[in-house]
């Protein structure tokens, strides 16, 4: 079947692998990767599909509501997967106006230029979607009730052999009440509401998931893992906020491409999916794992860059620990995380090695001055 699916912050971190995925899995799709190319985001990301005939780059900023009028009409566009946000707490933090701009005024721009587009056809929202990828960061965080870990109650193919457990009973379902505490999942949080209200206002077939943390190639390296990997091999501090004891749950960007297909064709509208990879770690944990990795493939000594590890006062308002239950998914459309962790985390480390020259385009220049102001002070 011929689609002209819209694919918004396809030149970002997840957006190119769901870009990527969806241009080489459905020749007959036009795909329309929609990018404001912020700071964060990078058309070498997509060096390798862009110039396959069912692929097309417009930049623009989603908050300008008549150009998304524009390409609505002028590529017929039947589906929209909606990545484009400002994405990093710490920025939130320092600037929370951009993300309630982007994330919140841009969000119901799309929405509303979607809608008009669609209502002004024959068939109306008939074989339409619009489909909102959110955060686990919306749910607020949860208690850290064991803190050497428990047993996990939950069991996947691909679960972490050596790290199969949870740091607490309590889990994010779809039915968690949103408690956002930074400005990034405040605005996130608005969003979702924007793509619900419009869901039940007006009709607009949509679905949203909310998916705990990502890691993998083509990261920006403001974010935890591609951060730190690029630290240590300049031999740089690698700044641990707190007292590392945070839990994330982490699962592999490709993963979350995959789901994110399986959802836009299969899932049911107006539904929410949790999407995570029942693999919990603290902070300090998976930082000791990046270091023994990053050595290990660099060819030092063990333990060489053990010394990196600087404590830094902790972030304002740093959520303890973030945990999904993605059953329903697991249920409803048979997905899993596909990935163990050990692997995923050695293929992580390898790409960011081995492709050094994508790390110094994005840290030199402003990102550089970025990284210096926001750190002086720690
Ligand atoms: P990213 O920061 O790497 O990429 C965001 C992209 O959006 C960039 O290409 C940027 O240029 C673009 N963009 C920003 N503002 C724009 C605007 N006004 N108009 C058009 N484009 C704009 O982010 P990411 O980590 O790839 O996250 C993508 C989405 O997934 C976000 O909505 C985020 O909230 C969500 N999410 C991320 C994670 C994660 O761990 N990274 C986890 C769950 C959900
Ligand atoms: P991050 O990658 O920013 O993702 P998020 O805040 O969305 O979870 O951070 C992951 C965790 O790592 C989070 O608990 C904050 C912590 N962190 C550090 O300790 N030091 C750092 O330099 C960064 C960027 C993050």
């Amino acid at each position: 079947m011929k689609r002209n699916i819209l694919i918004t912050g396809g030149a970002g971190f997840i957006g190119s692998h769901v870009v990527r995925l969806f241009v080489n899995k459905y020749p007959d799709y036009r795909i329309v990767n929609l990018d404001k190319l912020t700071y964060a985001g990078n058309l070498a990301n997509l060096k390798d599909i862009e110039d396959k005939p069912n692929y097309e780059f417009v930049r623009a900023d989603i908050v300008d509501i008549d150009e998304m009028r524009r390409i609505m009409r002028e590529y017929q566009i039947d589906g929209v997967i909606h990545l484009a946000a400002e994405s990093h707490v710490d920025r939130s933090i320092k600037d929370p106006f951009t993300f309630a701009r982007t994330n919140v005024m841009g969000t119901l721009s799309l929405l509303q230029a979607a809608r008009e587009y669609w209502e002004s056809l024959p068939k109306k929202f008939d074989g339409k979607r619009f489909y909102h990828i959110s955060t686990d960061e919306v749910y607020g965080a949860l208690e850290l009730t064991a803190p050497e870990g428990i047993e996990s109650p939950f069991t996947t193919t691909a679960s972490s052999a050596e790290h199969h457990h949870a740091y607490g009973e309590e889990f994010f379902v779809e039915t968690t009440k949103y408690n956002p505490h930074s400005p990034y999942s405040a605005s996130k949080a608005s969003s979702d509401h924007f793509v619900r209200a419009y869901h039940d206002t007006y009709g607009m077939p949509a679905i949203v998931t909310n998916c705990s943390n990502n890691y993998g190639p083509y990261q920006f390296p403001e974010k935890l893992i591609p951060l730190f990997i690029n630290n240590i091999r300049h031999r740089k501090p690698l700044p641990v906020y707190g007292k590392g004891e945070n839990v994330r749950d982490w699962l592999f960007v490709e993963d979350h491409a995959r789901a994110i297909d399986l959802i836009f064709h299969e899932g049911k509208d107006a539904e929410t999916y949790n999407i995570g990879g029942f693999n919990e770690w603290k902070n300090i944990d998976i930082i000791r794992v990046i270091i023994r990795t990053v050595d290990r493939l660099l060819g030092n000594p063990e333990g060489y860059s053990d010394e990196l590890i600087t404590y830094v006062t902790d972030r304002a308002g740093h959520d303890l620990r973030y945990a999904i239950d993605s059953r329903k998914l697991q249920r409803e459309l048979g997905w899993e995380p596909s990935l163990q962790f050990e692997e995923g985390i050695e293929r992580t480390v390898r790409w960011y090695l081995d492709n050094q020259e994508w790390m110094d385009n994005i840290t030199s220049g402003d990102y550089e001055r970025y990284y210096d102001e926001m750190y002086k002070n720690r």
